[in-house]
């Protein structure tokens, strides 16, 4: 069968059956999971199906590409309570006027809003206007448009004319990871580095959790638990986050929770398509994966919210070492690696070290500098119940060919 005929025929399987995984139409073709995924790739830059986490759907079924407000408020709680509560900080003063989208998370800011701090607020968001429209203190204005069910905010022509005629000293957006063929998740210090080596160093699998508090919950026979607070050790929790602490597993499986990496991997699962864990450690093994891709997303997780060195230092790499088009964004983060000789030299620049040095960790630094000394790739195999599942695939475990476009790299949640 021509690639075209295989392509047309698994068009036409996913519109039969409304949502097909990558292995169900690997195993339908007898093809491997790697060709389906170019297939799908090609099938849907000509808008025949959508590509959703671990699968297909139909160009058509923009409902089930996109989940709904009650799905995703039930999803990443943690962080978005954090999300929110951090976004306070930045309202303006008493009597300013800000914009808030809709969302699951501007939703919990605005539950947060102060009782005592008069504001303006404009919002297409049903459910933020409904919350807020009892409230004294709150000056409300709701953008007109047809309301869609999906995000119960309004849209079309008439939101945006309204909205162009406005002026807000301070917008509160909501933001995603964008869906990427495939998503690098960059967390030099240390997260991602910890996941390659504890990966190369014998740990069949790692499980990402949200927050502590579910890392606690995963506690069981052959699990370890590791994860950090500012850097420090978790109150109760078997290691850290330095990497060389997984050299001799003590278990079968790592369970981590940090804060930035973990949330920037599990922002990337939900976002869809593949997701891997790009480090110094494992640059060549990242670089071997992603020829051949023609969408690659680089994901910085950076320092709360910011941007950090270390990470824009390693997707410059990344970018510098594929083929293709990039991003103007990829292109900075380029730029940011050539000013820097070593690895070393830039993780030392970083907002990523102070913390590290503050905790004493300074070898760590040292540490996830080394370039290439592991052939790991971590990548989500499965995510169950927000628990992202990384297992190991290690370099020249499939076939190798010229890369094409890149994407942008973008810090999540700031693209
Ligand atoms: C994070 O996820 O924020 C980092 O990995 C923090 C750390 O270095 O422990």
């Amino acid at each position: 069968m021509y690639a075209e005929e295989r392509q047309q025929a698994m068009a036409q399987l996913v519109t039969e059956h409304g949502r097909l995984s990558v292995a169900a139409i690997a195993e339908q073709f007898d093809v491997t999971t790697e060709t389906v995924r170019r297939d799908l790739s090609a099938l849907e830059r000509i808008g025949l199906v959508r590509r959703v986490h671990g699968g297909a759907v139909p160009a058509s079924s923009l409902a089930v590409i996109e989940s709904g407000l009650g799905e995703r408020d039930q999803a990443n709680t943690a962080e978005k309570g954090r999300i929110a509560r951090a976004a306070l900080e930045q309202l303006p003063p008493a009597g300013g006027t800000v914009l808030l989208d809709a969302g699951s998370t501007t939703g919990r800011f605005a539950r947060l809003l102060p009782r005592d701090h008069r504001l303006t607020v404009i919002t297409h968001a049903v459910p933020i206007a409904a919350r807020l429209a009892g409230q004294p203190q709150i000056d409300l204005h709701l953008l007109p448009g047809r309301v869609r069910t999906t995000t119960q905010a309004a849209v079309g022509a008439d939101t945006i004319t309204a909205l162009e005629r406005l002026r807000v000293d301070v917008a509160f957006l909501g933001t995603d990871v964008r869906p990427a063929n495939t998503a690098v998740v960059i967390d030099v210090l240390r997260a991602s580095s910890t996941i390659t080596l504890a990966l190369a160093s014998g740990y069949e699998r790692v499980l990402v959790a949200g927050s502590l508090d579910e890392a606690r919950a995963l506690r069981g026979d052959g699990r370890v638990l590791a994860g950090e607070v500012h850097c420090a050790r978790a109150p109760g929790f078997d290691l850290g986050n330095s990497p060389e602490e997984t050299l001799s597993p003590r278990g079968t499986e790592l369970v981590l929770a940090t804060t930035n990496g973990a949330p920037a991997i599990l922002a990337s699962a939900e976002a869809g398509g593949e997701v891997l864990v790009a480090a110094m450690l494992n640059l060549d093994a990242v670089v071997a994966e992603l020829a051949g891709e023609d969408d690659v997303l680089l994901v910085c997780a950076g320092t709360d919210g910011r941007a950090s060195i270390e990470d824009v230092y390693l997707a410059g790499r990344l970018s510098a070492a594929l083929e293709g088009d990039r991003s103007d964004a990829a292109r900075i983060a380029e730029a940011v690696a050539a000013s820097y000789t070593t690895p070393r030299e830039a993780l030392e620049a970083s907002a990523g070290a102070i913390g590290l040095r503050r905790e004493n960790l300074e070898t760590d630094i040292a540490f996830c500098a080394q370039e290439s000394i592991a052939d790991t790739v971590g990548r989500i195999s499965e995510t169950v119940d927000a628990v992202a599942v990384l297992t190991a695939r290690t370099a020249g475990a499939r076939p190798r060919a010229a890369a094409a476009d890149m994407g942008p790299a973008t810090n999540a949640g700031m693209d």
